[in-house]
């Protein structure tokens, strides 16, 4: 927070301002999450979230940073043109090719980063107690969403990462850009028969309108568990079909969303919120309808 002198030379507190953008963006947390972060550690800043179709994107961009805006988030459909934005970018935002983060450094560049990944992977670990070193994991999906937690989860040194996607190239391409990072490999649905998965991770549009992706009896290992990248206010379809296969733990990605902007707001104001009473806090709400 700075201070301004205001017009009579009284001291006058200004605020800095974030915002979300994304097409369309009514249903976002994103205000809310960032508002009990700001003050729960004492932070004074304004979070807005703004409707933006890609073809507005620059130009919105420019404004917000020009009238003093200090950082953004992007989502989808924006995640791509975020990155191309960006003057620099973190290596973990150079390998997903999206970037949901830009923040304004010091010297004016615009650093962009992709969050998405860390916080699926905090919120595996912290919050669920999920490990994913030695483990068989499985990703349904091969676009931008998968893209983005590819290099975090192979940080954490799984035996086995598959990649599976309807359009059967681009799980290979994909995987293939990964390879010397772990044990990576990208196949069609088909392939997975016979298969099985300690952790699957569905990163596919579909389970945005309810469907799924066509999954083998058996997939999931004794004692596996499931994780929708995505959420909402009623389970989702891949979250049933994990319920429905005994899976250990059946979860949806209100976590993730909620650890990707505790990562966001400590790279633009250096200090890390506690996130578990705000997940509980939405949890609960959503509950309650
Ligand atoms: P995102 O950035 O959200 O990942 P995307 O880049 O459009 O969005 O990718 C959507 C993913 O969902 C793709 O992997 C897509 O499969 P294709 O590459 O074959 O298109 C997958 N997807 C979308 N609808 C699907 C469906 N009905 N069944 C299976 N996969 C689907």
């Amino acid at each position: 927070m700075g201070i301004m002198v205001g017009e009579k030379g009284a001291m006058m507190a200004h605020i800095d301002r974030y915002a979300v953008f994304g097409h369309p963006i009514n249903h976002t947390k994103s205000p809310r999450i960032h508002q009990i972060f700001a003050e729960q550690t004492g932070q004074a800043l304004e979070y807005t979230a703004q409707d933006v179709p890609a073809e507005q994107f620059e130009s919105a961009v420019a404004r917000f940073f020009t009238e003093g805006g200090k950082g953004l988030n992007c989502t989808l459909p924006l995640k791509e043109l975020a990155w191309n934005y960006a003057t620099n970018k973190t290596e973990r935002a150079q390998l997903s090719k999206a970037v949901n983060t830009l923040a304004v450094q010091p010297d004016g560049s615009v650093l962009g980063d992709n969050t998405d990944g860390k916080g699926l992977v905090t919120d595996l670990l912290a919050n669920h107690k999920i490990s994913l070193s030695g483990i068989r994991i499985l990703i349904l999906g091969a676009g931008g969403g998968a893209r983005g937690i590819i290099a975090p989860i192979l940080e954490q040194c799984p035996k086995t990462l598959v990649i599976a996607n309807r359009t059967v190239e681009k799980a290979v391409k994909l995987a293939a850009e990964f390879h010397g990072k772990g044990f990576i490999t990208g196949c069609g649905f088909e392939a997975l028969e016979y298969q099985q998965f300690d952790l699957i991770l569905n990163a596919t549009s579909a389970s945005l309108s309810g469907k799924l992706p066509p999954l083998p009896i058996g997939l999931l290992a004794t004692n596996g568990s499931c994780y929708d990248l995505a959420y909402g206010n009623e389970l989702t379809a891949f979250v049933r079909w994990g319920i429905e296969n005994q899976a250990l733990k059946s979860l949806d990605g209100l976590g993730m969303l909620v650890e990707q902007a505790a990562e966001a707001f400590f790279i633009w104001r250096g200090i890390r919120p506690e996130t578990q009473a705000v997940i509980e806090l939405l949890n609960s709400e959503r509950q309650n309808g």
